[in-house]
């Protein structure tokens, strides 16, 4: 039912639609993270990136090792397979893991991965090392074709909702909508695109967190009218999490996992609080370090199935 069709907005979706009624999808039970020795902030390619002076942000780099070491604990405590790729020097954002690649299994249950085209130069060095990584670990790399000029950034723009192969598209700062319109054949299933109108904003993992089959946590001021009427008609509730903690805690960059389990940066309380009060058990890990650079915990980890 409705297998790979382009939503862009609310009146092409059934009014009876409900997202449990999508394929089943296996649970992820193991992540991918890059190793942080080589982070740091060399140039700005999103507004994160600067002080208020305009001056790069300085990571600290001890703490930054620790934050990592400190996420890697709570992952492998909450019992999944966790896997680690070497950092490089001179990739300074390679430890962003969310965003190389969009791995998955297929409907013939075969591992599939469909590699990124960074928008920035600065970061195409990285890809080659999640080509050979998965490679290596039996993932058959999709064959698909895009223009010099187009970019598509993993699933820093493409999330899945959960348990279910149906996927949510961020569109206009990382990833072009042309390439997002090819992708409901290539992937087998039905895409959502969101329009993304606000550069704090830049991927869609720091504006949207799809929880369950019927409700998401949103930072709607991220989002075209559109598009938010389009979320409005899939999900029975859309939750919208506390502004000061979107716009400089990444509260919608938490990391859902099976059973329950949310990895937020430690200083959305609120957010916390709201998804402890739906069931949620909350992890707050600290990724102040990571946030100089435009990203928290969801960006610092890649679900594997
Ligand atoms: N500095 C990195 C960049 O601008 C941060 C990436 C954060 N990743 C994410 N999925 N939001 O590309």
């Amino acid at each position: 039912m409705l297998s790979n069709t382009l939503f862009v907005c609310a009146s092409q979706v059934p009014k009876d639609l409900a997202p449990s009624e999508f394929r089943e999808r296996p649970q992820e039970t193991a992540v991918l993270l890059a190793t942080p020795e080589f982070f740091r902030v060399e140039g700005a390619i999103n507004p994160h990136m600067v002080d208020r002076g305009g001056q790069l942000n300085v990571v600290d780099q001890p703490r930054a090792r620790g934050q990592w070491r400190e996420i890697v604990a709570v992952l492998e405590d909450l019992g999944l397979k966790v896997h680690v790729i070497p950092g490089r020097e001179g990739l300074p954002d390679m430890v962003f893991t969310a965003n190389q690649s969009f791995p998955f299994v297929d409907a013939e249950g075969a591992k599939k991965v469909l590699l990124s085209r960074m928008r920035t130069k600065e970061r195409q060095g990285e890809l080659q090392y999640f080509a050979d990584w998965y490679a290596k670990h039996g993932f058959a790399a999709i064959d698909f074709d895009m223009a010099r000029d187009e970019a598509l950034e993993g699933m820093g723009d493409l999330l899945w909702l959960p348990d279910r192969y149906l996927i949510f598209a961020g569109v206009g700062p990382r990833t072009d909508r042309s390439v997002v319109e090819r992708l409901p054949d290539v992937l087998g299933c039905p895409i959502f695109a969101l329009e993304l109108t606000n550069p704090r904003f830049y991927h869609l993992d720091t504006a949207f967190v799809p929880l369950d089959q019927n409700r998401a946590l949103v930072h709607p001021p991220a989002f075209s009218r559109e598009s938010l009427s389009l979320l409005d008609s899939v999900f029975d509730e859309l939750l919208v999490a506390p502004r000061e903690e979107c716009e400089s805690g990444f509260a919608c960059n938490a990391l859902v996992l099976p059973g329950q389990h949310v990895l937020i940066d430690d200083s959305c309380v609120k957010t916390g609080e709201l998804l402890g009060n739906l069931g949620y058990e909350i992890h707050f890990v600290s990724t102040s370090e990571f946030r100089k650079s435009g990203g928290s915990v969801f960006c610092m980890t890649m679900m594997l199935p």
